[in-house]
C-alpha cells in the first residue's frame, strides 16, 4: 500500500480479480491519480476474489486509520446490480470480527454510472482503429499442457446461496493463501476450483475437499486457514467444521 497520510478520505478502487503483475501495476496507477484530487488522504486498490492485496485486508487496515470516511468505488464493467449489495453484505459479516466501529464506509456506483463513460468508450474506439490487423499466424496454437501431478482437489461452491453466504471472498482467500503458501505443491499437493451447487445449500458456503470428499459447511476466512493447515497440509479433516455424508439432512451447526 502506498505511503498513508491521515484525517480525510480513504479510497479504494476496487477490482474482481488479478494475478498477473501487469494489472496489479495498472490499478498501482490509477491509485496514483486518484491520490492527487481534492480530499483524497489516501488512494490505494484492492481484490474481491483473487489478487493482492484482499478487500477485506485494505478496509481492516483502513479502519484502524483515523479517516473521516473510507471510499470503495467498483470498478467493474459491464457493473452488475449485485455487486454493490454483495460487497455491502460482505463488509456487515466482516464487521462482526473487527471490535471497532471505524470511519463511515460509502460504496460507489460502477463505471456505468459516470456521464465520461461515452467519451471513454469513443476514446477506446478509436484507440482500437490504430491498432494492427490481428495476424492469426502470430498466435500459434498450444502444443501441450502439464497434468498436475497435485493429490488434493478444493471445490469451491459458487452457487445462489453459497455466494449469498460470502463464497467469492472465500474463494479468493482460498487463492490468495494458495499463491502465498505454494499449495499447489507443499505437503501432497493441492489444486481448487470452484463449482456450481454441491447440494447441502443450508450449509453455505461449502467446501469440499477431495479425494476424502470431505464436506465443509458454514466456511469463512478463519475456516479456509484451518482446512489448509490442518487437512491441506496435516492430513486431518477439521472435524468442527465438517459434516459426515451419510446422505442425512443436516443443519449448521452455531459456532461459537
Ligand atoms: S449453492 Fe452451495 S451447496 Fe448449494
Amino acid at each position: 500500500m502506498p505511503g498513508i497520510e491521515a484525517g480525510g478520505i480513504a479510497v479504494v478502487l476496487v477490482a474482481r480479480s488479478a494475478i498477473a503483475a501487469a494489472p496489479r501495476a495498472e490499478m498501482e496507477r490509477l491509485a496514483g491519480q486518484v491520490s492527487g484530487l481534492h480530499e483524497i488522504a489516501l488512494a490505494t486498490y484492492a481484490f474481491t476474489e483473487q489478487g493482492q492485496p484482499a478487500l477485506r485486508e485494505v478496509v481492516a487496515n483502513l479502519r484502524r486509520r483515523p479517516f473521516r470516511e473510507i471510499r470503495l468505488v467498483p470498478l467493474l464493467f459491464p457493473m452488475e446490480a449485485s455487486f454493490r449489495a454483495w460487497i455491502g453484505r460482505t463488509l456487515a459479516r466482516w464487521q462482526l470480527e473487527w471490535d471497532t466501529e471505524g470511519p463511515a464506509i460509502r460504496i460507489g456506483p460502477g463505471p456505468n454510472a459516470s456521464e465520461r463513460l461515452t467519451d471513454l468508450v469513443s476514446d477506446l474506439v478509436e484507440t482500437a482503429g490504430r491498432e494492427k490487423p490481428f495476424m492469426p499466424a502470430e498466435h500459434p496454437a498450444t502444443t501441450g499442457s502439464v497434468v498436475a501431478a497435485a493429490h488434493r482437489r478444493v471445490l469451491v461452491c459458487q452457487g445462489g446461496p453459497c455466494n449469498e453466504a460470502g463464497a467469492a471472498a472465500i474463494w479468493g482467500h482460498l487463492r490468495n493463501e494458495q499463491e502465498g503458501q505454494s499449495l499447489r505443491t507443499a505437503g501432497s499437493g493441492m489444486m481448487s476450483a470452484t463449482t456450481s451447487c454441491l447440494g447441502p445449500c443450508s450449509l453455505a458456503p461449502v467446501v469440499q475437499v477431495w479425494p476424502e470428499g470431505t464436506v465443509y459447511g458454514g466456511v469463512n476466512e478463519a475456516g479456509i486457514d484451518a482446512i489448509i493447515r490442518e487437512h491441506l497440509l496435516g492430513d486431518r479433516p477439521v472435524e468442527s467444521l465438517a459434516y459426515p455424508a451419510n446422505g442425512r439432512k443436516q443443519a449448521l451447526r452455531l459456532r461459537e
